[in-house]
């Protein structure tokens, strides 16, 4: 399996920037009013003060099975303000962003992705107490021996692990096979890490504050030293989706034969999680819930642009947020009547939705912004590009923002840099925009070069 966990957050660096980068929340005040220019968002204040009671709801679980529909013109902030509202979450509560156009690929049904998707933003808090080793780490030594089967290399038949905590410290002489998993995890001196005695997994918490002025690494989470002894029970919580377990599930178990490793091979792991399995999971999971080992944690379910589900998944969707363990979804559509995919007849429905999908529904609509909300947008993206802007130069963009798309201005400010730094100089000028102008349409005088030359390029 790919270990996604092993990826380091990559945020906070302003080399790489990507559409919504300057998004950092909703940028509301503690009574949930908007202000004007704050978490990178600027205007559009009644949709971010919608978001934030919908976030305070997700938070207090009074939310889950509903449905929202963030409903606007293309470029007014329907995508960013999903984001945001994951940000405002937390990392705790799952969030699942897919796009409409996704469910369709080749090897998997629609509904089948889309229940995936679902149980993607379905999560559950796991909380057990646990017999562990718990400590800093004070000495790590892999003990070699010589390779019994002869040969040159030698193996490691034990690792010596010291553990220290305030109030003493162990020795541990432990199992070549925790070895794999301390170096899996990177463990080093100084780290604290704990040792689940039945499973012998590991755990690394963090970087003993001991060495906090060492490095000054900002991907280091620096933690102080455990208290108590070092073997001891410890209540571990474990955050994972329902997807998560399925997968775990869905693997095939024991058995190191070759044709158990072929199966694993041959069978993509879609298709092995079944309907049966997910029940069984969905019965566990209860069980769990009812003895207070676990809890249920209702995420969100991200759809953009919801006209390209078909009523297929329309009728899923409307039959999935009655069970009783769904996640909050949230759609975005930029389309006004449109026809709703796989419907038999032509009749349209608002934002291609199917009419009892849309009864349903909690709509926030997203307002166009004005010059002047468009020209604090494009300064902050400036900034975050780090580009100079003349004033000339920034109301050209702006208005183009107002006349074509907001998305189009954005889009001319990185070649406006280029162009401005070609000719020498640190500051986007106007004539740097009117460059850009030329060498790149906006969709309206691109259709317009069509419509003229009858559809033929
Ligand atoms: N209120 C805002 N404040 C700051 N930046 C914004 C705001 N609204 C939109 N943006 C930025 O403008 C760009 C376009 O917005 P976004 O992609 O969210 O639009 P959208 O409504 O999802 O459009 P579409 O319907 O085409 O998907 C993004 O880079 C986004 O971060
Ligand atoms: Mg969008």
């Amino acid at each position: 399996m790919v270990q996604i966990s092993e990826v380091k957050d990559t945020q906070g660096k302003e080399s790489r920037t990507a559409a919504h980068t300057h998004i950092k929340g909703l940028g509301l005040d503690e009574h949930g009013v908007a202000k004007r220019v704050e978490g990178g968002f600027v205007g559009q204040a009644v949709a971010r003060e919608a978001c934030g009671i919908i976030v305070d709801l997700i938070k207090s679980k009074k939310m889950s099975g509903k449905a929202i529909l963030l409903a606007g013109a293309p470029g007014t902030g329907k995508t960013a303000l999903a984001l945001a509202i994951s940000q405002e979450l937390g990392p705790k509560v799952p969030f699942c962003p897919i796009v409409g156009s996704e469910l369709y690929s080749a090897e998997v049904k629609k509904t089948a992705a889309l229940m995936e998707n679902f149980r993607k933003a379905i999560g559950l808090r796991i909380k057990e107490t646990k017999e562990v080793y718990e400590g800093e780490i004070i000495e790590l030594t892999p003990e070699e021996a010589e390779n019994p089967l002869g040969g040159y290399g030698k193996t490691i038949s034990h690792v010596i692990v010291g553990l220290k905590t305030a109030k003493g410290t162990k020795n541990l002489r432990l199992d070549p096979s925790i070895y794999e998993s301390i170096q899996k995890e990177r463990v080093a001196v100084g780290d604290v890490i704990y040792i689940e005695a039945n499973t012998g997994s590991v755990k690394r918490v963090g970087r003993s504050d001991a060495y906090a002025t060492e490095f000054d690494l900002e991907a280091e989470e620096y933690v102080p030293l455990p208290k108590g002894e070092v073997h001891k029970k410890k209540e571990i919580i474990q955050d994972v989706t329902l997807h998560d377990l399925d997968v775990a599930n869905a693997r095939p178990q024991g058995g190191q034969d070759v044709l158990s490793m072929m199966g694993q091979l041959l069978k993509p792991r879609k298709t092995e999680i079944t309907d049966k399995l997910r029940s069984e999971v969905n019965k566990v999971v209860s069980k769990y819930i009812d003895q207070g080992v676990a809890e249920l944690i209702p995420g969100v379910l991200f759809i953009d642009e919801v006209n390209m589900l078909d009523i297929e998944c329309f009728t899923y969707l409307n039959r999935a947020l009655e069970s009783t363990i769904a996640p909050i979804v949230v759609l975005a559509s930029n389309r006004g009547m449109t026809v709703v995919r796989g419907s038999d007849d032509d009749k349209k429905s608002p934002h291609g939705c199917p009419p009892d999908l849309i009864d349903r529904l909690l709509i926030v609509r997203t307002l166009p912004y004005n010059q002047e909300e468009i020209k604090i947008i494009i300064s902050k993206r400036a900034t975050l590009e780090g580009l100079r802007i003349s004033h000339d130069a920034l109301d050209k963009l702006a208005s183009h923002g107002s006349t074509n798309s907001l998305r189009y201005a954005l889009q001319l400010l990185a070649p406006a840099g280029i162009l401005s730094k070609t000719a020498g100089r640190t500051e986007i000028l106007s004539e740097d925009i009117e460059e850009c102008e030329v060498l790149f349409l906006d969709s309206r005088s691109s259709t317009k070069i069509l419509e003229q030359q009858s559809g033929y390029l």
